[in-house]
């Protein structure tokens, strides 16, 4: 039995980057007879300046997206990472596992770190030890896959090594796990700035389409998307092209098609535009109505995170006792 995990943070409104790199296949994994496991990462919400009042609203809608998007309870473990006191507990020893020199590697963290450092912020130590936590959120569960887009890539890879490490000093614990990517739209762009991921918490959102966007506005956005000057009609070019690489990588990606051989069909951006614009509508479409349903009866959604708790503390706790006494502590 293969058993997945993978979360989402909530820091802002879910994206088509979201969807299309990990959430989609997310519902695909829990079609196969496997365990899977789906969090809301709200701990990790914190590393970052944030507003307790919206973290608290995200969290919620981020789940009622989850099951609008397809999860079903009665597939997978849906739950709140901070209603499991595990993924802290674990984080601790892991703390002790890992070393200052390999945090501060992590691209994302000097990307953030910069970026908080700018707008006058402190830079939150939280923020340094997120990939630790990461870590500890999918080692918990003896995890064998994570389904992710790219840029969780050297997370999931420093999940590995740590995983490693402890196995090695203190006798075999952790399961070590392995990333998993789409094929297509594995790094979503910006449609404003192709050369930088679709991100959620973005200020700046007309390059960004969130689940929740109405059809005019996915319109609008894909409509304006930058696409790249240059002659030679529409070829996909990932490195001298990436406005055009990027709609073609969310067609191909939304219809099921390649997208080398997409650039085919079309002449002109206009065209591609268009067809790109309806198909995310389309895909988008039963999200947004599910949505709307759903988050009528939020009690509803309350009950299936706090059973998701329930049963992911029952998976987690034995692992972490057992981590806890391998590393050297006296059982209480
Ligand atoms: P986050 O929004 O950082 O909490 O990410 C949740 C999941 O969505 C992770 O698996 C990310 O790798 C994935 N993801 C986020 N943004 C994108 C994007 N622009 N393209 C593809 N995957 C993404
Ligand atoms: N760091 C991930 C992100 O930014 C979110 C995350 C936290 C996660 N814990 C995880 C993803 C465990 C997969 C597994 O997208």
């Amino acid at each position: 039995m293969t058993r997945i995990f993978s979360g989402v943070k909530p820091t802002g409104h879910l994206t088509l980057g979201n969807y299309l790199g990990a959430v989609r296949q997310w519902v695909a994994a829990e079609q196969a007879p496997d365990e899977a496991l789906f969090c809301v990462v709200d701990l990790h919400a914190l590393t970052v300046e944030h507003e307790p009042a919206r973290v608290r609203r995200l969290s919620r809608q981020a789940a009622t997206l989850l099951l609008a998007a397809g999860l079903d309870p009665q597939r997978c473990t849906l739950f709140v990472q901070s209603h499991v006191d595990e993924h802290t507990r674990l984080a601790y020893l892991l703390e002790c596992t890992a070393t200052d020199g390999e945090l501060r590697r992590m691209i994302q963290y000097k990307e953030k770190a910069a970026k908080a450092q700018a707008a006058g912020d402190g830079v939150r130590l939280s923020l340094l030890t997120y990939p630790v936590l990461m870590a500890a959120d999918i080692l918990a569960y003896r995890t064998d896959e994570v389904p992710v887009g790219e840029d969780q890539r050297q997370h999931v890879e420093l999940t590995r090594d740590l995983a490693v490490r402890f196995n090695q000093r203190y006798g075999h614990t952790f399961t070590v796990p392995e990333a998993t990517h789409p094929a297509v739209a594995a790094r979503v762009m910006d449609l404003q700035e192709p050369t930088s991921k679709m991100g959620k918490s973005d200020a700046n959102g007309t390059g960004i389409v969130y689940l929740l966007d109405e059809p005019g506005a996915v319109r609008k956005k894909v409509m304006r998307a930058v696409t790249d000057s240059g002659d030679g009609g529409v070829v996909y070019d990932r490195e001298s092209r990436p406005g055009v690489a990027n709609l073609l990588d969310v067609l191909a990606a939304c219809t099921g098609g390649d997208p080398v051989r997409l650039a085919a069909d079309y002449t002109g951006y206009g065209a591609l535009k268009r067809d790109v614009a309806d198909a995310v509508v389309e895909l988008l479409r039963p999200v947004r109505e599910r949505h709307a349903e759903l988050a009528a009866d939020p009690a509803q959604v309350d009950k299936v995170l706090r059973e998701g708790a329930g049963r992911a503390r029952e998976l987690a706790r034995p692992v972490v006792d057992r981590a806890y006494e391998a590393i050297g502590l006296l059982a209480p």
